[in-house]
């Protein structure tokens, strides 16, 4: 079955057979790929006007590009108007009106809801029109802070059928930085529930809301959607229980028709320097994109059962919970609980007994299910099983094959898909049935995406094989196009390091063959178990200590977890290492960033090494960090050479 050449793995005959889509060997991609580079308007606005339901059809493509960003955002479909929930839920209501939309795992194995497109529709009207009635009108900004219910996907939906704009926060960020966000926004109201549970335990998520407002004004609405009924505090005049407001309203809502280029979301995510970014998505781009990319990476059919394990405050849960499948009329699962709750067979368990076709997770997870042995693997029928998606980071060979081997019993492709928050969908990625893939590869790009290597020192064009900085020199439908608020820092970020085109932050390397391997950030943006972070945040998250005085944080490589996160810190004279500080900068970090931060080496030095204008010299810091600090190169630059070795010294690696 498993057909091996060299380590190029072709598609296995169960992935290809009776492919429906336009895509569905090798030559239709190659085809999709040349006809969406002679001609990208002619070729979006085709698939734009077969997959959406538009109310007016746009007639033009891309206008403006990179070479104009400066002066603004370019626009993809300009004349066109819609209102994306059409395209994900009426236009299904006919033809699929009682198949299943979300399907719901709980935290406890087969506590399970079902919902259908019609129910859907319904409930996303009522919701919508709970909004309006709480005061919330078109290009106002909600903030949804909640775990994995479905009432969260309805609450992005009902912002998106009265052309309200919405910002989930992931429910592991702290009060203050869903402050941060709130603010940044200007968000006018607040969807969040009593409590989340995960594995067996409540997360308080209205408690977290209430600490993040004190003292601010402009939120002047929380919604709260009950999950668990445990206790919460209660504001009378601000507060609003959503079974009471969204329950009392009519199951009809009219759509809010919007311009293509109306903002759907903001979603904040960490880079280089700063507070994080809010990355905005507009309507009919993002929608044609995620539409495009999750028919076809995944070869959808009628009957799949699909289920991406990311959580929607991330862009994966966005893309590829809500917007991509429901557009499609897939069955989409959310899921509420972790892969280890109650132990390491969850996923498989699910796959069984809900007869899940496509997976789509993070090497985290994979590499933690493979520490845990087959067994927990094998006890499951995972017959149903026909793709094996991967997203967030590198992943490496070995877990590849186990995912491969163990979990798809040779019978799957694994589909490792490249992409960003800014991306607004996957860009570097096989096609199930039509790329031969090879572990750790995220293969080529997918038709109308134009990537480039540049030269690290140069910015020079790289061809054939070769590694270098990734870029993008041409924009796609999906692509963001701004910061919140801040343009400049859109262009600042992502279009000054090399003029003219995109720059993802990522180095990549290309084989001989085409095949791309993502090496991995090139910036001082960290991933940690797919969660990405800047190490700008953990600097100012240490140094709000008393006892540091200055902070510089990397990434290191960790078996686990991708990468894990190394501090150095120069503490304040009358201040002593020791474990229990260590526990208390990490309290720091929590509170401020939130559960998801966490520092996992300290490493307490005299001083940071410098240069003689005061740079910190990172390089040297990342080296020492990976167990090379018998490789530092050239550290004549220094101000004070001194530094380094006893840094190489004290190293904790
Ligand atoms: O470094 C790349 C890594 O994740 C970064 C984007 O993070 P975020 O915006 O949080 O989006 C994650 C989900 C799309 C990228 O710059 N990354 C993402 N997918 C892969 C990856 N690295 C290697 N292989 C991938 N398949």
């Amino acid at each position: 079955m498993k057909e091996q050449m060299q380590d190029t793995w072709a598609v296995p005959e169960r992935v290809r057979e009776g492919s429906p889509n336009p895509i569905a060997d090798f030559d239709g991609f190659l085809r999709a790929r040349h006809a969406a580079e002679v001609d990208p308007d002619g070729f979006w606005l085709g698939q734009t006007h077969r997959l959406l339901s538009w109310r007016t059809a746009p007639t033009v493509g891309l206008d403006g590009g990179y070479h104009t960003v400066k002066d603004g955002p370019f626009s993809w479909f300009a004349d066109g108007t819609l209102n994306v929930t059409e395209s994900c839920l009426d236009a299904n209501l006919e033809s699929r009106g009682d198949k299943t939309a979300i399907l719901w795992e709980g935290d406890e194995p087969g506590d399970v809801r079902r919902i259908s497109y019609r129910e859907l529709h319904g409930e996303v009207c009522k919701a919508a029109n709970a909004l309006r009635e709480l005061g919330v009108q078109k290009g106002e900004r909600v903030i949804i802070y909640m775990g994995m219910v479905p009432e969260a996907a309805i609450a992005m939906l009902a912002c998106a059928r009265i052309g309200a704009i919405h910002s989930v926060v992931f429910g592991g960020f702290s009060a203050e930085a869903l402050r941060d966000r709130v603010r940044d926004c200007g968000a006018e109201l607040i969807v969040t529930q009593d409590e989340g549970l995960r594995a067996g335990r409540t997360v308080g998520l209205k408690s977290t809301v209430d600490a993040a407002l004190e003292g601010e004004q402009g939120v002047r609405r929380v919604l709260v959607y009950r999950r668990t009924g445990g206790e919460v505090a209660w504001n009378p005049d601000r507060d609003v229980w959503w079974h009471e407001s969204v329950g009392k309203q009519s199951p009809e809502c009219p759509a809010e028709i919007v311009e293509a280029e109306h903002p759907l979301f903001i979603l904040y995510t960490s880079g280089s320097t700063g507070r994080p970014k809010g990355v905005l998505h507009t309507s009919g781009g993002y929608l044609t994109w995620v539409t495009y990319t999750f028919r076809t990476v995944f070869d959808l059919r009628d009957d799949d059962v699909f289920a991406c394990m990311a959580d929607i405050g991330w862009i994966t849960g966005h893309s590829y919970i809500v917007y991509g499948p429901l557009a499609n009329g897939a069955t989409s699962l959310m899921f509420e609980s972790t892969p280890v709750y109650p132990d390491a067979g969850r996923y498989w368990d699910m796959v069984q007994r809900l007869g899940i076709t496509i997976i789509y997770t993070a090497p985290t997870a994979i590499r933690a299910l493979a520490a845990q042995g087959d067994d927990f693997v094998q006890k499951y029928d995972r017959s149903s099983l026909r793709i094996l998606g991967t997203v967030g980071e590198p992943i490496n060979p070995d877990a590849w094959k186990w995912y491969y081997d163990v979990v798809g019993e040779g019978r799957c492709t694994i589909v490792d898909t490249w992409w960003q928050t800014e991306t607004g969908g996957m860009l570097i990625s096989p096609i199930a049935p039509a790329t031969p893939v090879r572990p750790g590869s995220a293969t080529f790009a997918l038709p109308g995406v134009a990537p480039a290597l540049l030269e690290p020192e140069t910015g020079r064009v790289l061809h054939g094989p070769a590694e270098g900085h990734l870029v993008m020199t041409r924009p796609w439908p999906g692509q963001a196009r701004t910061v919140y608020g801040d343009h400049e820092r859109y262009v600042s970020t992502y279009f000054s390091t090399w003029p003219g085109v995109y720059f993802t932050g990522d180095g990549c390397r290309r084989d001989a063959e085409g095949y791309h391997w993502i090496t991995g950030r090139i910036d001082d943006v960290i991933n940690v178990s797919g969660h990405r972070m800047g190490t700008a945040e953990f600097e100012a998250a240490l140094i709000a200590h008393d006892a540091v005085a200055e902070a510089a944080v990397v990434g290191y490589p960790h078996d686990l977890k991708g990468q894990g996160v190394y501090a150095y810190l120069v503490l304040q004279p009358g201040h002593e290492a020791s474990a229990g500080l260590e526990k208390a900068l990490n309290g720091v970090v929590r509170e401020i960033i939130g559960a998801v931060a966490k520092v996992d080496i300290f490493q307490f030095v005299p001083g940071l090494p410098k240069t003689r204008s005061g740079k910190v010299m990172r390089r040297i810091l990342r080296k020492v960090a990976e167990g090379r600090g018998d490789q530092l190169g050239d550290t004549s630059t220094l101000a004070d050479p001194s530094v380094v070795d006893a840094i190489r010294e004290g190293a904790r690696v």
